[in-house]
């Protein structure tokens, strides 16, 4: 009977083992994203649960409960979410070194279960186009996870130079110039991150250079703004000028401006008037003396 227990005991953990380890998904997470990785089962009365983690660079880390005791040695970085026939393991925010096996371990008495999830991480590159410094196009995939794939068209003999650098984050930045005498050149760059391959046209460029002709036009117009409101600032202050002018100024001081803006016309049409007065008065005068130098 006890022998019977005991195979049968055997032969469950075998089960469980055997049954866990062949089922070994993939969960990918986006750089920056919450990772959430859950481990389902249907064993009854556990008395212990952990999660281990073997990183790819060959560390591991685990968190494990015993009773309503807590014990981990994953720097805090990794939460546990435990339910009854659910324990997920949870990471505020995905890094690339977070990459590698999680192996969830659920124990009651009558054995363990074990699930196993590779967690993968991605992170989306971004890409842009420009003229090197030799004058070739240049095709970049910044901070891509993995490495990005950086082609041309039309298709080049060897005349592609594509060189990668790792980035402090983890991530691949692919860099690739095409040294080309064609002015169109499209590069295309293919990622697990991306639905279809993203182009980007060489001759864009000279549309690049358009665009900037219109950040100087743009600059010109304005400097011409700054200009026209420099001199309606100088115009308004002129007048506010004239206005305090007139406020703080006496009755005396404010008269003249006025009577010089008004009276001079009327000056003016009296100083020619007094002309002719002064043409006939002179006439009069030269008649008179005509007249004065006949009698004589
Ligand atoms: C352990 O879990 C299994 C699966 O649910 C269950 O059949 C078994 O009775 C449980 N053992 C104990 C001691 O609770
Ligand atoms: C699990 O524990 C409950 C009490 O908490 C008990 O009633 C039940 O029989 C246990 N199941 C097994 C399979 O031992
Ligand atoms: C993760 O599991 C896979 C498949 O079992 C194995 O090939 C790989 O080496 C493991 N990686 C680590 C870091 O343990
Ligand atoms: C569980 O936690 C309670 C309160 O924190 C404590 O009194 C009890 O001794 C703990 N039990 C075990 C088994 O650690
Ligand atoms: C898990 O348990 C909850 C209740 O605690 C239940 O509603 C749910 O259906 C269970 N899920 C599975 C997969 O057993
Ligand atoms: C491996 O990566 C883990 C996860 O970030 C880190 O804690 C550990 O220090 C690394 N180990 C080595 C040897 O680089
Ligand atoms: C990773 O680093 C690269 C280079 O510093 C940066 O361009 C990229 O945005 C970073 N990725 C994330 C998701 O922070
Ligand atoms: C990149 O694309 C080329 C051409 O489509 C293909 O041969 C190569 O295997 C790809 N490389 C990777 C790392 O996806
Ligand atoms: C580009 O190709 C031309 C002709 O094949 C060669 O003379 C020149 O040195 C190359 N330039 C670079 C930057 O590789």
């Amino acid at each position: 009977m006890k022998f019977f227990q005991r195979t049968r005991f055997t032969f469950q953990l075998f089960l469980f083992v055997c049954v866990t380890k062949v089922k070994t998904d993939v969960s990918t997470v986006h750089l920056g994203e919450v990772v959430v990785l859950h481990c389902v089962h249907s064993i009854e009365n556990f008395s212990m649960v952990s999660w281990t983690v073997d990183f790819h660079n060959k560390s591991s880390c685990y968190l494990s409960t015993l009773g309503n005791g807590t014990k981990e040695s994953c720097k805090g970085r990794m939460h546990l979410d435990i339910d009854n026939n659910e324990t997920s393991l949870r990471i505020h925010s995905g890094a690339v070194f977070d990459e590698g096996n999680y192996t969830c371990q659920i124990v009651n008495r009558s054995g363990t279960f074990l699930y196993t999830v590779a967690l993968q991480v991605l992170a989306e590159p971004f890409v842009s186009i420009k003229i090197d410094e030799n004058g070739n196009p240049e095709c970049r995939a910044v901070g891509g996870k993995p490495a990005a794939n950086i082609s041309w068209t039309p298709e080049p003999s060897d005349d592609v130079k594509t060189r990668s650098n790792r980035e402090l984050n983890g991530t691949t930045t692919v860099i690739s110039s095409y040294n080309t005498s064609n002015k169109d050149v499209t590069c295309i760059v293919s990622h697990p991150t991306f639905t279809s391959p993203i182009e980007r046209r060489s001759s864009k460029l000279a549309l690049g250079a358009g665009g900037n002709n219109l950040i100087l036009i743009l600059c010109i117009i304005t400097v011409l703004v700054l200009l026209l409101g420099l001199i309606l600032f100088w115009k308004r202050s002129n007048l506010r000028t004239c206005l305090s002018m007139k406020h703080d100024g006496s009755a005396a001081r404010e008269d003249p401006v006025v009577m010089v803006e008004e009276v001079e016309p009327y000056a003016s049409f009296t100083q020619t008037m007094n002309t002719i007065y002064n043409s006939t008065y002179n006439l009069a005068e030269y008649k008179g003396a005509q007249r004065t130098r006949q009698t004589t």
